[in-house]
C-alpha cells in the first residue's frame, strides 16, 4: 500500500471494513494491498482485435514483473460491464484504477464515485470526453487524431499529380469510440484539401475481421468502383482483404488499402503488398501504466496526458521489422 492509501486508511477505515463485506464479484476478492502489494483494478476494452490482445497481454505481463497486484476484468465491448467492475474496484476499495473506455461518453457520474472514495484513476488507450479532467489523473495513449492525419496524407502524396477522382470507402471503428471518431475525423481533415477525394461509403467494421469481412462485401455490391480502403485498424482490413479476394480482385493493387495499429497479421499482409500503408498504433502501454499507477498512488504528481510514441509503415519497412515484431 502506497503513501496516499495510507494517508486515506484512517478517514476510510469505518467505510472500507463495512464494503470490504460485500466485495468479491467479477473482478475477485479482496485488495487493499494486504501482503504490501499495489492493487489496481483494471478494465479492458475486451477481445475484439490482434491489437487488444496485445495491450492486455502487456498489461497483464508488467503487472507480474512489477509486483502489481491485478485485478483483469474484460468488458467484453460493454460501457455497462466497464461502470460495473469499476464500481466493483471501487467497494474492494483497490489503491488505483484503470481503464480504456470502450467509448468517450457517459462517465461522470461512476468517475464521480472514485474520486469521491479516494481512488485515483488512470485512462489508457482511450479518451473520455468529459470537460472535468480531475476525473481521472493522467491518460496514457496515442493521438489517434494523427494516426488519422498520417493516414490522410499518405493518400495524398500517393495521388500527387493525378485528376481522376479517388473513391474511398471507410471501415470505421466501434461507433462512439475515441479511436473511431478521432481517425476519421483526422483522415477527412487531410484529404478535403483535395476535392478528387471523396468518401463514398462509410460504415463500422467494429474494429473486427468479421464485420469488416462483412461491410466490405457489402461496399464491394455497391460501390461501382473503389479505389482506396481506409480501415480504422488492422483487422477491419485483414477481414476486407478476404472479401476483395473472393470478390475477384488483388487488394493492394486493384484497391489501395491503408489501415491503422501494425499487428503482426497486419504487418505480414503489408510485406506482402495486400495492404499499402500502415499507421502504427502501440499496444505496449502495460509498462507506463504500471510505473504511472505507482507515482499516483505514492500520491506523486504525474503528467495529465502521456503520449505513446508511434511511427508508420511502408511495405518494404514491414519487410525489414517483421522478423523481431512482438506482437
Ligand atoms: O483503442 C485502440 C484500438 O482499439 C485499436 O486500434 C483497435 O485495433 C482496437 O480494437
Amino acid at each position: 500500500m502506497g503513501k496516499r492509501s495510507l494517508a486515506a486508511l484512517a478517514a476510510t477505515l469505518i467505510t472500507a471494513a463495512s464494503l470490504a463485506g460485500c466485495a468479491g464479484d467479477d473482478a475477485g476478492g479482496g485488495s487493499g494491498g494486504g501482503d504490501g502489494k499495489l492493487v489496481l483494478g483494471f478494465s479492458q476494452v475486451g477481445a475484439e482485435s490482434g491489437w487488444r490482445t496485445a495491450n492486455t497481454k502487456s498489461i497483464q505481463d508488467s503487472a507480474a514483473a512489477s509486483g502489481v497486484d491485478l485485478k483483469f476484468v474484460d468488458a467484453q465491448g460493454k460501457q455497462e460491464n466497464q461502470i460495473k467492475a469499476i464500481r466493483s474496484f471501487i467497494t474492494q476499495r483497490v489503491d488505483v484504477i484503470a481503464f480504456s473506455p470502450v467509448v468517450e461518453s457517459g462517465w461522470d457520474t461512476v468517475l464521480k464515485e472514485a474520486k469521491d472514495a479516494d481512488i485515483p484513476v488512470i485512462l489508457t488507450d482511450r479518451a473520455i470526453d468529459s470537460p472535468d479532467t480531475s476525473l481521472y489523473k493522467t491518460f496514457i495513449g496515442s493521438d489517434f487524431v494523427l494516426e488519422g492525419k498520417k493516414a490522410g496524407e499518405w493518400l495524398v502524396k500517393e495521388y500527387e499529380g493525378r485528376n481522376d477522382p479517388v473513391n474511398i470507402v471507410e471501415l470505421q471503428g466501434t461507433p462512439g469510440a475515441a479511436p473511431a471518431n478521432d481517425r476519421k475525423a483526422g483522415f477527412a481533415d487531410v484529404i478535403k484539401a483535395d476535392p478528387k477525394f471523396k468518401v463514398v461509403a462509410s460504415q463500422t467494421g467494429q474494429f473486427t475481421r468479421t464485420d469488416g469481412k462483412q461491410v466490405m462485401e457489402t461496399f464491394l455490391k455497391s460501390q461501382p468502383k473503389i479505389d482506396v480502403l481506409y480501415a480504422h485498424n488492422d483487422d477491419m482490413g485483414l477481414g476486407a482483404i478476404e472479401a476483395i479476394e473472393a470478390a475477384g480482385k488483388k487488394p493492394g493493387t486493384d484497391i489501395k488499402i491503408i489501415t491503422v495499429d501494425a499487428v503482426k497479421d497486419g504487418m505480414t499482409a503489408l510485406s506482402q503488398g495486400k495492404i499499402n500503408y500502415i499507421v502504427e498504433c502501440s499496444p505496449l502501454l502495460g509498462p507506463q501504466l504500471m510505473d504511472l499507477a505507482k507515482k499516483v498512488n505514492d500520491g506523486e504528481q504525474v503528467e495529465q496526458r502521456v503520449l505513446t510514441e508511434e511511427t508508420t509503415f511502408t511495405p518494404e519497412q514491414a519487410k525489414q521489422v517483421l522478423p523481431e515484431r512482438k506482437y
